[in-house]
């Protein structure tokens, strides 16, 4: 393909059929088919695809994201039909399919043998994650490319995900050719991730709450044994600071210190420094959406230490839990 210099931006925040958006998602389906890098909105945070089924634009997605290559991606489809072709669906995929895609669940599923997706996109593992989102951007998207799209979050790896289209160019303008503008993400964190592999397993807490997904299954899912997490599933443990903003996270803080500055959820103690509230009324639907906006608010003001106040453990904030434990850790 012909190498533009910069990233465009194109809008597709009118709507779906807006002649704006219409064209937006026909660039970017044949930019992708070129082997471009395309960064596009879903309901939980912005991805940046390339084309599943294509080594180099693979290749170089793991470049402009500096990601380590084995890490593996989650192919990104229309449909439960397309997703059969890519994995084996037993009955407890077909039933978590049916009840929550499109939305924001990835299935861990064995590959089908004649699985299209690139070995490199996989890290080599015989195991595919996919995941059909239900954002109307990325829905027109899938529809027009009309194959697998592998995205991870827009980010440089090692920074929070993108939530806004500014998030995005702040960290790959110039190392992608395009993004489609759709707004904020509804959601705000990453998927949940679910391997069906063996019984059910939470892989990573994210934007459909556990509970719900156990309802459905009628019966618990399993947490990942050490060295089996999300961000490590070949290296344990490598990846633990993978949200990392640059300022240190003190976490359940009850009471602000000097110099630091505030992530507050529900009722915030009176305080002179910086304060971001989560969701003012303690609402953990809210407080996910906000949370990667905020953390990288609270950086950009150049603080050293953002003290996060105590978030309830339950519903999504398992997820909001697990992304602040990852901020917080050490840095590598
Ligand atoms: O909400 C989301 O899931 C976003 C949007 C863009 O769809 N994507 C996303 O992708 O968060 P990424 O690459 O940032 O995170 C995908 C996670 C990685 O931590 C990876 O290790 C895990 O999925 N993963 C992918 N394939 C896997 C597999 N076969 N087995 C276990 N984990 C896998
Ligand atoms: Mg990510």
């Amino acid at each position: 393909m012909t190498v533009e210099p910069g990233t465009r931006v194109l809008k597709a925040s009118a709507g779906p059929d807006a002649a704006e958006t219409v064209d937006a998602v026909r660039a970017a389906a044949a930019c992708l088919k070129a082997g471009g890098l395309v960064a596009f909105p879903t309901e939980t945070v912005y991805g940046l695809g390339a084309d599943a089924c294509h080594g180099e634009a693979i290749a170089r997605l793991y470049a402009a994201k500096g990601r380590p290559a084995f890490n593996p991606l989650i192919a990104h489809v229309a449909g439960v039909t397309a997703a059969r072709r890519l994995a084996v669906f037993d009955a407890e995929a077909e039933t978590l399919a049916a009840a929550f895609w499109p939305g924001p669940l990835t299935l861990v599923l064995p590959k089908r043998p004649d699985c299209p997706v690139a070995a490199l996109a996989l890290a080599g593992l015989d195991s595919i994650a996919i995941r059909v989102p239900s954002h109307r951007t990325a829905r027109a998207l899938l529809d027009a490319f009309g194959g697998p799209v592998v995205a991870p979050s827009a980010n440089r790896s090692g920074h929070v995900s993108p939530t806004t289209p500014a998030h995005v160019l702040a960290d790959l303008r110039g190392r992608i050719d395009l993004i489609v503008e759709d707004g904020p993400c509804a959601v705000g964190v990453e998927s949940t991730i679910v391997a069906l592999l063996g019984p059910p397993t939470l892989l990573r807490p994210g934007g459909l709450p556990r509970e719900e997904i156990e309802r459905v299954l009628g019966h618990a899912l399993l947490n990942p044994a050490p060295g089996e997490t999300d961000d490590a599933p070949l290296a344990p443990g490598m990846l633990a600071s993978h949200y990392a903003p640059k300022a240190r996270v003190r976490l359940d803080a009850t009471a602000p210190r000097e110099g630091e500055a505030l992530l507050a959820f529900g009722d915030a103690p009176a305080f002179d420094g910086t304060v971001l509230n989560l969701s003012p009324r303690g609402d953990l639907i809210e407080a996910a959406a906000n949370l990667f906006s905020h953390l990288r608010a609270l950086d950009a003001a150049g603080v050293t230490t953002i003290a996060v106040m105590p978030v309830p453990h339950e519903g999504l904030g398992e997820a909001i839990n697990d992304r602040l434990a990852r901020a917080a850790a050490p840095k590598p």
